[in-house]
């Protein structure tokens, strides 16, 4: 199995080569990105070198250069490689720049592809035109490509190329694109891992080797010291499972920076398989809920990548664990649990587990004072009802702070969109016997109560919810990536500790 963040990165055989002439190296494939309309770009060169291939085949639609199109030529004359790959991007951008997500996103479709087969070498080309944001988002979407769901498959249906050649790449660009790509590699494996392989405790353990390899601190609360601390909310949750709750705490401090309260808390709801407990889930609805805890990988995955490329930012990565199962110790309707902040908290429905989790996770982090919260969870059916598949929704207390991560979103092209928090919605979830229930009235608008429930546990701290439910895992395949965990929001989360808005 790969190991990300690992010193020796001579594994994934990622280099770059300085030559201006790719035609001329010997691979089995090259792949070349071209943007609708014409044959331009890093595409000139081959096109070129194959008597004007590339242009006659665009001439006649059978390149178009359509978003995410992959066009195989096989045994071109005029190139040493065994094919040419070309692979669209679709529109050029307003100001000719290339969109990054698309970017990401058609890498790893053209390296996908690739990777049916077992491949020695392949090639590709950055265009003259891309900054090393480009580069680095090219190299992530490449890595990532070739990186499949068949974790216990035997046959394998995906092979890494044993070496991939990046022509035209800085090796700086190069390196901080493939620390990325093991930052959302990380987080898929993490989701892709079956819950009785992946459960609380077994999480925090894959935790502590992340951060024994990035240099971050680790803090993991067991159940007892989660009685200790007051967290009845999460061992309410882990109840009626064998395997207990825990909590794991990573701090990372950025090189230079003083210390002091962290800069962002980074919180995710682990919930390693969500059954429903006593309200229990429809087996269809149960299938993929090993993937509920996302938001909890997206948190490690990130504050990994943040360490392993030093950003100058301190910050602490908070995660609940706990499975949500129906033995006979397990939380039940009506019981009245008092979270860590002494919230009593009316339970309604044991399905709505993530956010009763999370209310003595936003405790644990409001105590340490961080100047901003950010949450990612798996939160609510009703989200995906709103937003669909692929767009996350965003909720906030504090309107500057969701606007710099959905900036952040934007540019790294991971699809996002806020919903409102109008105080109505509190009324909702006001207890009957209880300070909270931990549902809203009926089921319209559930993703914003769920928001507004963590709303009450955040201390007034600026604070973004980030509910993943639709974009944490790809039910289907697409072309850029296997069914399963798609590492969603780590990529965004880097963004925003580089452009040092946290
Ligand atoms: N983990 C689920 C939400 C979910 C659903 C995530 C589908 C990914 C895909 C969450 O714990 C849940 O069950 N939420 C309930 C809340 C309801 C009982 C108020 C839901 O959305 O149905
Ligand atoms: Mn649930
Ligand atoms: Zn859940």
């Amino acid at each position: 199995m790969p190991t990300e963040f690992a010193a020796d990165k001579s594994h994934h055989g990622f280099r770059c080569e300085a030559s201006a002439r790719p035609e001329t190296i010997r691979a089995d494939a090259l792949v070349v990105f071209v943007h609708e309309g014409s044959i331009g770009g890093a595409a000139t060169g081959v096109d070129r070198a194959t008597d004007g291939l590339l242009s006659r085949l665009a001439t006649a639609g059978e390149i178009t250069g359509k978003r995410y199109e992959c066009v195989p030529i096989l045994a071109p004359a005029g190139v040493a490689a065994g094919q040419i790959v070309v692979i669209g991007l679709g529109p050029q951008g307003p100001d000719g720049n290339t969109d990054l997500g698309t970017l990401y996103r058609a890498a790893a479709t053209a390296t996908r592809s690739l990777s049916t087969r077992p491949r020695e070498t392949v090639v590709l080309v950055a265009d003259p035109a891309w900054t090393s944001r480009h580069t680095e988002q090219a190299v992530a979407g490449a890595a990532m490509g070739m990186v499949g769901q068949d974790l216990h498959r035997t046959d394998k249906k995906r092979t890494r190329f044993g070496t991939t050649i990046w022509v035209g790449a800085s090796s700086e660009a190069l390196a901080t694109g493939m620390v990325i790509a093991d930052g959302v590699s990380l987080a898929r494996r993490l989701v892709n891992s079956p819950p009785d392989d992946l459960y609380p405790e077994t999480f925090a353990e894959a935790a502590a080797a992340v951060a024994g390899r990035t240099g971050m601190e680790i803090e993991i609360w067991d159940e007892h010291r989660l009685d200790r601390e007051r967290c009845r909310a999460i061992l309410a949750v882990g109840r009626g499972s064998s395997r207990a709750p825990r909590l794991v705490k990573l701090t990372y401090r950025g090189p230079g920076v003083p210390a002091g309260p962290p800069h962002v808390a980074l919180v995710g709801k682990g919930v390693t398989f969500d059954s429903g407990g006593l309200s229990l889930k429809p087996p269809d609805g149960m299938l993929t809920m090993k993937c509920d805890m996302a938001g909890a990988a997206a948190m490690v995955a990130a504050a990994a990548t943040i360490a392993a490329l030093r950003l100058p930012v301190n910050l602490v990565a908070v995660c609940g664990l706990a499975e949500n199962m129906t033995g006979p110790a397990a939380y039940k309707l009506g019981d009245v649990i008092t979270a860590r902040s002494g919230t009593t908290i009316e339970i309604h429905n044991t399905d709505a587990e993530g956010r009763v989790v999370l209310a003595d996770v936003l405790d644990v982090v409001r105590e340490m004072a961080p100047q901003k919260i950010i949450d990612a969870a798996t939160l609510t059916g009703a989200c995906m009802v709103a937003l669909g598949h692929d767009v996350a929704g965003l909720f906030t207390n504090d309107q500057s702070w969701c606007d710099q991560i959905a900036a952040a979103a934007r540019t790294v092209g991971e699809p996002v969109w806020q919903l409102p928090m109008y105080p109505e919605f509190d009324e909702q979830i006001r207890g009957e016997v209880a300070d909270i229930k931990n549902v809203g009235e009926g089921r319209w608008g559930g993703a914003i109560t769920a928001a507004k429930f963590l709303e009450r546990f955040v201390g007034g701290i600026p604070w973004t919810h980030v509910d993943i439910a639709g974009p944490a895992f790809a039910e289907k395949p697409r072309p850029w990536i296997d069914g399963g965990g798609t590492g969603v929001l780590v990529r965004t989360l880097v963004e925003l500790a580089r452009t040092r808005s946290l």
